[in-house]
């Protein structure tokens, strides 16, 4: 596994960018924007491809690097379902799994610091964000901080990993870079407490003055959406209401390209194809599924969670020559705000034979049929 901690001074934050092998996929957490370049320069010299961005929370201190990651490289956005941020690729909860090539992280919801605050957990490595810091915990002062719902995430989520579970956080104000979860148990000041009251009050009198990059870094990182106006002035755009009318058109290929989770979740549009977008360069390309079925059929109409994939498909499927390619604006969300159709998920995906393009791929049934 390819592990590297990434320091940014100014906020004291820690980044860290992980894949399973040289060459392959990669993420990163807690981007900083003022390292951008630095990120992509240990990824080109690693060989990798960013295929995910994601924040454990939404930062105060500093502005997230996340939205110039995903214009720069494509890559997926991702944040907690609760996040105030405006758009992001995906959001996800407790229980899911971020997955990249080769990697999955579990996610687990820990509330207190901000009501968005998320965990991430690799195998025997945790990504605390700002609930767990090495010998601290982060403020509950403000962004919907909550130190009870904090004491919670602590003692009822994280300290219930194994002691032996390094403990990676988002910052450190020390020098610090890594401790394990025996470690906080034993020497961490704020986990000394009794009970979930005495937390809340040792919380309650910090006292802590506001972070110098507040007033800029919040709204900053609240609007992270993809700029998608210019798809839409090309004509490449339809609005939910608009896709209604056109899913059951025989020449219009509906493509659903977020993760099987996601599907399963949320739910789908009825009679469309599964091609995550995670396949998408795959699928466009000379042979992939993609451009058989734009030689066939007069649209094609991709979807997503929000509208932020299907636009970067869009526009990677006009690049690629696929000139009949369109998308849902705001994705299955708008969709679903506008009353439209949807399957439940349990309508039983199948595998597409590794024929076409080389590489499996799960399609519904019945789009299957109109594959074939
Ligand atoms: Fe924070």
């Amino acid at each position: 596994m390819i592990f590297r901690q990434l320091f940014e001074p100014v906020s004291s934050s820690y980044s860290y960018l992980l894949a399973s092998r040289r060459g392959g996929e990669a993420l990163i957490i807690d981007p900083v924007l003022e390292k951008v370049d630095r990120y992509l320069q240990l990824t080109q010299e690693l060989e990798l491809n960013l295929v995910k961005a994601l924040d454990t929370h939404l930062h105060a201190d500093h502005i997230t690097g996340i939205g110039a990651l995903r214009d720069r490289t494509h890559c997926i956005t991702v944040m907690g379902e609760q996040s105030g941020v405006d758009v992001v690729s995906m959001r996800v909860a407790d229980g899911d799994q971020v997955e990249i090539g080769g990697l999955a992280l579990d996610v687990i919801y820990t509330p207190g610091h901000t009501d968005d605050s998320y965990s991430f957990l690799c195998g025997e490595l945790v990504f605390t964000g700002d609930t767990l810091l090495i010998r601290g915990t982060g403020r509950t002062d403000f962004q919907n901080g909550d130190p009870r719902a904090q004491y919670e995430s602590l003692f009822g989520r994280l300290l219930k990993l194994p002691d032996e579970t390094l403990v990676y956080p988002a910052h450190d104000y020390k020098g610090d870079t890594v401790s394990t979860i025996g470690e906080e148990r034993a020497c961490n000041p704020r986990l000394q407490v009794k009970s979930a009251q005495e937390y809340v009050d040792l919380m309650s009198n910090l006292n802590l003055t506001n972070p110098k990059m507040m007033d800029v870094a919040v709204p900053a990182n609240m609007k992270q959406g993809l700029v998608q106006e210019q798809i839409a002035r090309r004509g490449w755009a339809c609005s939910a209401e608009e896709a209604k009318a056109l899913i059951d058109k025989p020449d219009v290929a509906l493509i659903d390209l977020r993760e099987k989770r996601e599907r399963e979740r949320h739910g789908m549009i009825p009679s469309g194809l599964h091609l995550p977008y995670h396949d998408l360069q795959a699928n466009i390309s000379p042979g992939g599924v993609l451009r058989m079925l734009a030689a066939t059929q007069s649209k094609l109409l991709f979807y997503c969670a929000f509208g932020e994939r299907s636009a970067m498909a869009v526009q990677a499927a006009q690049d690629a020559g696929l000139k009949s390619a369109r998308h849902i604006e705001g994705g299955i969300d708008a969709w679903k705000k506008v009353d439209g159709a949807l399957d439940d998920g349990s309508g039983g995906s199948v595998m597409l034979g590794p024929s076409v393009a080389g590489r499996s791929r799960y399609i519904s049934a019945r789009s299957q049929q109109e594959l074939a």
